[in-house]
């Protein structure tokens, strides 16, 4: 009776944090919310499926599971533990692994993936803490762990732990901004890193062509296979703002 008395409560809460977050949900009633928000409706079918995992029952868990991925295009593993007041904006396309660890205040918008790398077993899965934001097609991987009040860019991938108050970007994922502020510094550009086998590369056609030049005036003759091609220098500007 008292786990169902906590279940109803974290419906509430999260149904009220659906009102808070969507500016779309902000004038609708809560039976609107909870038969036409899918986010909504995964939720609430995860948290009767946990309860129910919790409670040793077999089968029932995985069925509901299945049912509401049917309905709602939202994955989410009987296993996974979910803090209060989470949302998932739209639905579908989530998939929340058995291991995945979710704190309080979490938004997630649809396609994320909080998941395993395929080669682990036991804890494989992240670990988000409160007030994190994903955005829309996020793959967060491994038992990697996202620090409080974290920010992580539509489309990005992360595949290492992320810091309180970050916000990464990109594919691997990478801060731009801590606590609001850019990331300054020479490590903080990401984009302009040095690249060995281009460095190599270019020394390597400077050398031939000097002793092509060489060869050329001893025989009194021409160059053979004219300019080297140019290796184009990169230009544009660092993600990090560094
Ligand atoms: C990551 C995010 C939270 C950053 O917001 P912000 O704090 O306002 O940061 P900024 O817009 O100042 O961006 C900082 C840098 O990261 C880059 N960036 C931002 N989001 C990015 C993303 N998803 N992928 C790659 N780069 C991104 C910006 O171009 C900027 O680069 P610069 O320093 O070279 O100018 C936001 O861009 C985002 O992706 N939110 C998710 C929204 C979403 O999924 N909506 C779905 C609605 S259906």
């Amino acid at each position: 009776m008292k786990g169902w008395k906590r279940v109803i409560h974290e419906v509430m809460a999260d149904v009220a944090a659906a009102r808070d977050r969507d500016p779309a949900a902000q004038k609708v009633s809560t039976f609107e919310i909870l038969s036409s928000w899918a986010g909504v409706q995964a939720l609430l079918a995860h948290r009767v499926a946990h309860a129910l995992y919790e409670a040793g029952l077999p089968f029932l868990p995985r069925l509901l599971s299945y049912l509401t991925r049917a309905v709602t295009g939202v994955e989410i593993h009987p296993a996974a533990r979910i803090g209060r007041e989470f949302f998932i904006d739209h639905g579908s396309g989530v998939v929340i692994g058995e291991t995945a660890e979710i704190g309080e205040r979490v938004t997630l918008y649809q396609g994320v993936t909080l998941g395993g790398t395929g080669f682990q077993r036991g804890k494989r899965h992240p670990t988000l803490g409160d007030n994190v934001t994903v955005g829309s097609g996020a793959k967060l991987l491994g038992p990697i762990a996202v620090g409080d009040g974290a920010k992580i860019g539509a489309n990005t991938v992360v595949i290492e732990d992320v810091p309180p108050g970050a916000t990464v970007v990109g594919n691997p994922g990478h801060p731009v901004k801590v606590d609001g502020k850019r990331v300054e510094g020479p490590d903080a550009d990401w984009i302009h890193l040095p690249d060995p086998i281009a460095e190599a590369i270019k020394t390597l056609s400077q050398r031939i062509a000097d002793l092509e030049s060489r060869l050329a005036d001893l025989d009194g003759g021409e160059t053979p296979g004219g300019e080297p091609p140019q290796l184009r220098e990169r230009t544009g500007r660092s993600s990090a703002g560094g």
